[in-house]
C-alpha cells in the first residue's frame, strides 16, 4: 500500500486512540491462567494481539469475541496449560514471546516458539539467561539467543535477589510469570523503573506483591489467581502520534480521548511539558488499576531539552516521535542512553535517523545519545517503509508536517499495533 501525503493547512479532531497493547497481552495471558471466566472490554485488536490469542488457544485456552473489542477468556487454573500440537507462532510480538517464555517455564513438556523475520532476530536470551540460573531449561535453537526458542519445562527455585541489568517490563514480567508458575519466591530489582502494568493486574488478581520503586518481591504465590474483569484504556504509544502531530503542526488542536498516563509509561508528556508543550490533561479518572485522562494538544513552540536516562523506559517506544518534535523545537535535544531502540521491531535507532534525514531533519547519534538540531522546515519525500509500525507512524506524521508532498511506501504494518491509524490519520488531515 502506497500513501500521498500533502500538510493540510489545519489538522484538528477528536481521537480515542485503540486500547493499551502492553495491558492487552498481559489481561489475556493472566485471565488464561485464572480460577474463573473473566470479561476484558476494550482489548487491542491487532495483529499483536491476535498472536498471543492464537498462541493461548493453541495452549488449550477458550477466548471468545463477544462484541466488538470484548472478549472472554475461561482460565485453566496456574499450572493448566496443555502442551500445544504445533510451535507457538509469535509473530511479529516481542511481547508475546518473551512472556510466553516466563508463563511456560514449567510446562509438563516441551514447547517451541517461533516468529516472523523481524521477531526472530531479536534477542531472547535476556529474557532466559535470568531463568536458566535458577533452574529453567530454555534455549534458542540457532544458538544465537533468538527464536526459535526450546523451553523443556522445568520447576525454577530462586532464593537470591535478581538484579536486571536492562529496565525492562518484558524480562521483569517473564521472571514474574516464570515464579507464579513454579511457586517459587520473588525478590527483583530493576535498574530503573519500568512499566508495571504486570504488577497492577496481578496484585489485582490477589497476588501480594511488596512493591518499592524498583524492587519487586513476593514472598508467597497463592494457589490461584483470581480471574479479572477489566476495562483496558487507551494507548499513550497510539496517541503518541497525535500529540507530536499536534504539537508540531502550526495550526492544530487535536483531543485525544481514553489515554492511559500510568506514570511508568506516560514519559512524553513529562518530556514534551519541558519542552513547552500545549497539552491539557482532563477528565483525570482510574480505568482497570490504570490512570486515564483526556488531552487537548495545540500548536506549540518547543524548546530544545536534554532527556536523561531515567526517562527512557518510560517513553521508550515514544522516543523515535520526540525526535521528529525535536526537529521542530528552538536549539538542540539530546536523548541519552538509547542502546535499546536498537533492539526494537526494527533498528529503531538507524531508522530514526534514516527518515528523519529524508525529510531534511539534522539528526545524529554518538556515544549511545541522539542528538536532534532544530530546523526551520522538514520537507516532503520519498520513502520505502520497513515492516516497523512505529516507524511508519512516524514516517506519516512527519509526511503531514513538512512542505510538499510525500509518498509513503508499504505502509500496512500499522496494523501490529494500530490497525485504525490510517483512518484516524485521514479524519484529521481532510
Ligand atoms: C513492553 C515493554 C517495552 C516496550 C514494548 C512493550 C511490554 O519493551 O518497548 O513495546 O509490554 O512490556 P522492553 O520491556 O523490552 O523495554
Amino acid at each position: 500500500m502506497e500513501k500521498n501525503i500533502i500538510r493540510t493547512n489545519q489538522l484538528k479532531g477528536i481521537i480515542t486512540p485503540p486500547g493499551d497493547k502492553s495491558i492487552s497481552h498481559r489481561a489475556l495471558m493472566f485471565n488464561a491462567i485464572a480460577d474463573k471466566k473473566a470479561r476484558i472490554t476494550g482489548l487491542l485488536e491487532s495483529d499483536d494481539i491476535q498472536s498471543t490469542i492464537d498462541c493461548l488457544k493453541l495452549l488449550g485456552v477458550d477466548i471468545k469475541q463477544h462484541a466488538k473489542g470484548i472478549y472472554d477468556v475461561k482460565g485453566v487454573g496456574i499450572n493448566g496449560l496443555q502442551l500445544p500440537s504445533e510451535n507457538l507462532n509469535c509473530g511479529n510480538s516481542g511481547t508475546t514471546m518473551r512472556l510466553l517464555i516466563g508463563l511456560l517455564s514449567s510446562i509438563n513438556g516441551q514447547v517451541r516458539l517461533v516468529g516472523d523475520q523481524s521477531l526472530q532476530s531479536r534477542p531472547m536470551d535476556r529474557v532466559y539467561d535470568y531463568l536458566n540460573q535458577i533452574g529453567g531449561k530454555i534455549s534458542s535453537e540457532n544458538k544465537n539467543g533468538c527464536a526459535p526458542i526450546i523451553i523443556e519445562g522445568s520447576k525454577i527455585k530462586n532464593n537470591d535477589p535478581i538484579k536486571l541489568k536492562i529496565a525492562s517490563a518484558q524480562i521483569k514480567s517473564a521472571i514474574l510469570l516464570a515464579s507464579l508458575t513454579s511457586r517459587s519466591r520473588l525478590e527483583l530489582i530493576e535498574p530503573i523503573k519500568s512499566r508495571d502494568h504486570s504488577e497492577r493486574l496481578l496484585i489485582a488478581m490477589g497476588v501480594d506483591i511488596q512493591v518499592d520503586d524498583k524492587k519487586i518481591k513476593i514472598e508467597d504465590f497463592p494457589s490461584n489467581l483470581q480471574s479479572l474483569d477489566i476495562e483496558i484504556p487507551g494507548d499513550i504509544s497510539a496517541a503518541a502520534p497525535w500529540i507530536v502531530a499536534a504539537l508540531i503542526h502550526p495550526n492544530a488542536e487535536i483531543q485525544i480521548n481514553n489515554v492511559g498516563l500510568n506514570a511508568t509509561r506516560a514519559g512524553i508528556i513529562d518530556i514534551f511539558l519541558e519542552m513547552g508543550g500545549n497539552i491539557s490533561i482532563m477528565n483525570k479518572r482510574v480505568i482497570g488499576n490504570e490512570e486515564v485522562a483526556d488531552l487537548i494538544v495545540r500548536s506549540s513552540e518547543l524548546n530544545g531539552v536534554s532527556i536523561n536516562k531515567e526517562l527512557i523506559p518510560r517513553a521508550i517506544d515514544e522516543i523515535p516521535l520526540v525526535a521528529l518534535a525535536a526537529c521542530f523545537a528552538k536549539n538542540k535535544t539530546t536523548i541519552n542512553d538509547i542502546d535499546e531502540l536498537k533492539v526494537k521491531e526494527s533498528n529503531r535507532l538507524v531508522n530514526t535517523i534514516d527518515i528523519l534525514s529524508k525529510f531534511g531533519g539534522n539528526v545524529t547519534s554518538q556515544n549511545n545519545k541522539l542528538i536532534i538540531h532544530g530546523v526551520s522546515k522538514l520537507n516532503g519525500c520519498r520513502l520505502i517503509c520497513n515492516i516497523d509500525h512505529r516507524m511508519i507512524m512516524l514516517a506519516g506524521i512527519a509526511a503531514c508536517v513538512s512542505e510538499g508532498e510525500s509518498t509513503l511506501i508499504n505502509v500496512e504494518s500499522v496494523g501490529v499495533s494500530y490497525p485504525n491509524f490510517w483512518d484516524d490519520f485521514h479524519s484529521l488531515v481532510q
